[in-house]
C-alpha cells in the first residue's frame, strides 16, 4: 500500500505536491469513491485510480532521449502554433512531460517522461545533476574570463555554483569560440547569461549531455528510448548528488 499522492506523482500526473492539491480539490476518485484526504492508503495493483474521471492505474513509465532542433518549445502544447518538442515523438501515445526546459533557440538532448517523480528528482537544485553544453560564443574569451565563470558568477539571480569549462574550437578567421561548459544548476538562461556577463554573448547552444547521458549520434529531431542501464544511473546520480566533473562522450 502506497500514499495516494505518491502514486498519482509516480504516474506522471504532476509533481506530488501537485497531486496533493488535486486530492484537496476533490478530483481524485478511488474506486468510485471521492477521496480528500491526504496520505490515504492505496494499492496501485488492485485499486482504480482516476483523476477529474481519467483512470491513470497501469500507465507504462516511458522515458525517451530527444535531440532538440532550435527553434522549438520545450513544451507540450503551445498556443501560438509553434512547433513543441511533443510534435516529434510520433509513435509515443503516453503523455510525456520534459524534464527540465531548454530555450526556444538551443538545440540538444532533452528527456522527457511521464514519470513525475523521475523527473522531479532531476531538476531538484539539490541534487546538481551536471549537465554540459557547447556554446558557441562571439568573439575568443581570455582564460581569465572563463576563470570567472569557472568559479561562480554574480548574475542579478544570485552567485552561479563553480563550473567546468574548455576551449573545444577556436575560430580566429570569424572571431568565435567554442565552449564546452558544464554546469550543475538548472536556473533560467543560466549559460547564455553566464557568458554574457563575461560580454561574451552565446550565438549557439547545444545541450550534449545530462549525467553521464549523452547524444552520442542521435540525429537532430530523432528521439530514442533510454537504457534501464541509463534511467537507473540518472536516478542515482540525482540521489547520491554527485558533483563529480565529468568527461561528456563523443558527440556529433
Ligand atoms: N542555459 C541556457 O542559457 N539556455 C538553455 O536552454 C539551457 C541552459
Amino acid at each position: 500500500m502506497e500514499r495516494l499522492q505518491k502514486i498519482l506523482a509516480q504516474a506522471g500526473v504532476a509533481s506530488r505536491r501537485k497531486c496533493e492539491e488535486m486530492i484537496l480539490a476533490g478530483k481524485v476518485e478511488v474506486n468510485g469513491e471521492l477521496v480528500t484526504t491526504l496520505g490515504t492508503k492505496v494499492d496501485p495493483d488492485k485499486d482504480t485510480i482516476t483523476v477529474s474521471g481519467r483512470p491513470i492505474k497501469g500507465e507504462k513509465k516511458i522515458y525517451v532521449m530527444f535531440n532538440k532542433p532550435k527553434g522549438v518549445i520545450t513544451s507540450a502544447s503551445d498556443n501560438k502554433g509553434r512547433k513543441v518538442v511533443t510534435d516529434y515523438l510520433k509513435g509515443i501515445d503516453e503523455r510525456v512531460y520534459p524534464v527540465g526546459r531548454l530555450d526556444y533557440d538551443t538545440e540538444g538532448l532533452l528527456i522527457l517522461t511521464n514519470d513525475g517523480e523521475f523527473a522531479n528528482l532531476l531538476t531538484h537544485p539539490k541534487h546538481h545533476v551536471p549537465k554540459t553544453y557547447h556554446a558557441t560564443v562571439k568573439g575568443i574569451p581570455h582564460g581569465s574570463a572563463l576563470d570567472k565563470l569557472k568559479g561562480g558568477i554574480n548574475l542579478e539571480d544570485g552567485m552561479t555554483a563553480p563550473a567546468e569549462l574548455e576551449y573545444k574550437d577556436i575560430d580566429e578567421v570569424n572571431k568565435e569560440a567554442v565552449i564546452s561548459i558544464t554546469i550543475h544548476e538548472g536556473r533560467n538562461r543560466q549559460v547564455r547569461r553566464m557568458f554574457e556577463a563575461i560580454s561574451h554573448p552565446v550565438l549557439r547552444l547545444k545541450r550534449i549531455s545530462f549525467g553521464d547521458i549523452s547524444l552520442q549520434n542521435l540525429k537532430r529531431g530523432s528521439y530514442r528510448h533510454l537504457t534501464k542501464d541509463e534511467i537507473n544511473h540518472l536516478q542515482q546520480i540525482a540521489m547520491s548528488g554527485l558533483l563529480k566533473s565529468k568527461t561528456p562522450r563523443k558527440d556529433t
